[in-house]
């Protein structure tokens, strides 16, 4: 063991990483026998269906309030589409993205008693679009004292939590799985940061609470299942419930003395020891706003100033593209415009821009001062091929290396086409030292989790220009930072392809 000791967060990432060697030396058969299912039932409880409220314009009243509900989880989570396999098995994709298509992700909702749901504990059950309340008394209290009286769960009725079922990951990407875990919980974040909008809700995420007294509020077994958000649903109609915006993140310890830990157990290792408890419980760091990077007087600079997307009358439009999402599976090699990549940049990074359509200007992320962003461009008219970081708040991009990298794309995603054919490939990045040292291992969660959430507005915006998009979780990760020119500090957390759709 060596004598220092990096954090486990960073022990977990170096032991994740993906290189030609890693892929050769750790090759393992599927276990096709004990495939995981992507739907959790309760045999007992009261089932409250949504499917009747689902579609027809927006009633007043009690009808109103249960189509809020149908709409919001359904644009989030829902089953939007029905495959057959080879074999004829029926297998279904959700309004969120995830990779592999196995869906880790539960939806649960709490409610501390309204006129539509008695105080319980409810289930999101996506195959029925249906809610089940498995548990029938007041918990709100005890969510409050887990979430250590977050002042959101003063005002509000409803909360989501998110947990995650590690095996169904697990099974297929192994100890890896964890990061596609919050990858794909990130997603489901911003569809329902977006969907919140459509219908009037505004959730405030909570990524710090006691994880143990969580996971006992919701009846889960720990050794599967693990509570990793909190979101309390303020109601816009409301006007007692139009909040002001409240922390996010807590940091939890920072572990630095774990024993040698086998290949199949540092999955669960490491997300026991980001878990806080009471004795952690710190004040949280203060942010400090940070400057765009890479200001270099000569590099090449590019503005990417842009017109809004118009998501339609009452986000009709944002609506039905969360419906019609999916991840496109091969792209035609032809370019982007620089319009359109502006536009994409413009919807994730630029909320405030969107005040106009309603939609939040300041959604919650954990911390967004955490991660940067790097594009290698491929195959966009108007802009020189190269990498290329992107600036957020001078809203430009600036060029780090100047080369077309499609050969290399294709290299560093598994050799899988969709980088190679992409016109622009993004990565989301962060300095997992910096990262850990403000918010100690907990933060490893926080960071995949906001590069899930942007992912999701990339696919949501490219979805509606017509455009092709598909996040990437498996990549060699060094060889990213070496090739591209992004400085080794630099975790990569996340990779979203973006292209024009092959017609084939
Ligand atoms: C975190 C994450 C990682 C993904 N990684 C890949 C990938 O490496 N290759 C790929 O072809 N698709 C990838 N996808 C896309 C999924 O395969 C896709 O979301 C899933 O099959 C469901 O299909 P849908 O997105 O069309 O609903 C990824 C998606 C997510 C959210």
């Amino acid at each position: 063991m060596p004598e220092l000791q990096v954090s486990i967060a960073r022990h977990y990432h170096e032991r994740t990483k993906y290189s030609p060697q890693s892929i050769a030396s750790k090759s393992h058969s599927i276990d096709w026998a004990n495939q995981p299912v992507p739907f959790k039932e309760y045999k007992i409880g009261t089932v409250y269906d949504l499917k009747p409220h689902l579609m027809g314009d927006l009633q007043n009243g009690e009808a109103g309030e249960w189509q809020r509900l149908s709409r919001l989880l359904y644009d989030s989570y829902g089953l939007t589409v029905k495959m057959l396999t080879m074999s004829g098995e029926a297998v279904y994709l959700r309004s969120a993205p995830s990779a592999g298509g196995l869906y880790p992700t539960e939806l649960y909702v709490i409610s501390r008693g309204t006129p539509l749901l008695p105080a319980g504990l409810y289930s999101y059950q996506p195959q029925s679009h249906s809610i089940v309340r498995f548990w029938d008394s007041q918990v709100w209290s005890t969510l409050q004292a887990a979430c250590f009286w977050h002042p959101t769960l003063d005002n509000t009725q409803l909360a989501i939590v998110l947990t995650a079922v590690f095996y169904r990951s697990a099974w297929r990407y192994q100890d890896r799985a964890y990061r596609r875990i919050f990858l794909d919980s990130g997603h489901l974040i911003g569809n329902l940061e977006l969907a919140s909008a459509i219908t009037d809700y505004r959730p405030h995420l909570i990524g710090g609470f006691h994880d143990a007294a969580v996971n006992e509020l919701l009846y889960l077994d720990a050794t599967q299942e693990g509570a990793i958000a909190v979101l309390p649903l303020a109601d816009l109609l409301d006007v007692r419930q139009n909040l002001p915006l409240a922390p996010t993140a807590l940091p939890s310890a920072t572990q630095t003395d774990y024993p040698d830990i086998p290949d199949g157990e540092l999955l669960s290792y490491f997300h026991q020891a980001t878990q806080i408890t009471t004795a952690d419980l710190r004040t949280i760091a203060p942010t400090a706003l940070i400057d765009d990077k890479y200001n270099f007087p000569f590099c090449l600079k590019v503005s990417t100033a842009s017109a809004a997307i118009d998501w339609g009358e009452n986000l009709t439009m944002l609506e039905t593209t969360m419906h019609q999402r999916r991840s496109t599976r091969a792209y035609s090699g032809a370019a982007l415009k620089l319009a359109e990549l502006n536009a994409l940049l413009d919807f994730t990074y630029q909320p405030q821009h969107y005040i106009d359509q309603e939609l939040d200007p300041t959604p919650d992320y954990f911390d967004l001062n955490l991660i940067e962003t790097f594009i290698a461009v491929s195959g966009v008219d108007g802009l020189e091929e190269g990498c290329y970081y992107y600036a957020p708040k001078a809203q430009e991009l600036r060029q780090i290396r100047f080369k077309n990298f499609r050969r290399e794309l294709h290299f560093l995603c598994l050799q899988q086409n969709l980088g190679r054919d992409a016109g622009a490939v993004l990565f989301h990045t962060a300095d997992l030292q910096k990262a850990v040292d403000q918010y100690g291992d907990r933060v490893y969660r926080y960071l995949h989790m906001d590069a899930g959430h942007l992912g999701q507005r990339l696919n949501l915006a490219a979805i509606r220009l017509g455009l092709g998009v598909s996040g990437i979780g498996g990549f060699f990760d060094d060889a990213v930072n070496e090739v591209l020119g992004i400085p080794s500090d630099e975790a990569v957390l996340y990779i979203t392809t973006l292209g024009r759709p092959s017609q084939a």
